[in-house]
């Protein structure tokens, strides 16, 4: 390996780190734990309803595995129907931040659990 070819590669290692961590520095809801992101005020104001939204952040699917976990809630937990717009908005969000591509770093722990 020649010299230059190895400090391009170091290079480019790096220049991949930085990014990663950039692109990982979305802000982090206190209360929930929840990345805030658009999509998070609906998922806050409907999933943290009748359960810990540590459900969600310790989670991982694709847009179809959560449209499916929203529908079994439907059918055997009492979720009421959602609006589309609204239905839409939460799904874009969980896939983007808790689908199965999505950094396996998971969010800071909520030592304060709600109720
Ligand atoms: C009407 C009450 C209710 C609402 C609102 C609700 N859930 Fe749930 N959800 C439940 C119940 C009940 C369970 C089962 C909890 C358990 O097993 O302890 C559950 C379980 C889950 C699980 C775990 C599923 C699994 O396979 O273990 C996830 C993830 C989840 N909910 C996400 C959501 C999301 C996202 C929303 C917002 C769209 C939501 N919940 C809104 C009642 C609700």
């Amino acid at each position: 390996m020649t010299a230059l070819f190895r400090m391009l590669l170091f290079f480019t290692l790096f220049l991949g780190c930085a990014l990663t961590a950039l692109a990982e520095e979305l802000p982090v809801d206190k209360d929930t734990g929840l990345i805030v992101a658009p999509g998070f005020e609906q998922v806050k104001a409907t999933c943290t309803v009748c359960h810990s939204p540590m459900l969600i952040t310790q989670n991982k699917a694709d847009r179809e595995g959560w449209l499916e976990m929203i529908r079994w809630m439907q059918e055997k937990q009492g979720l009421w129907q959602l609006e589309p717009s609204v239905e839409n908005a939460i799904l874009d969000y969980l896939a983007a931040h808790y689908g199965p591509t999505a950094s396996s770093r998971r969010a800071p722990l909520n030592v304060t659990f709600p109720e």
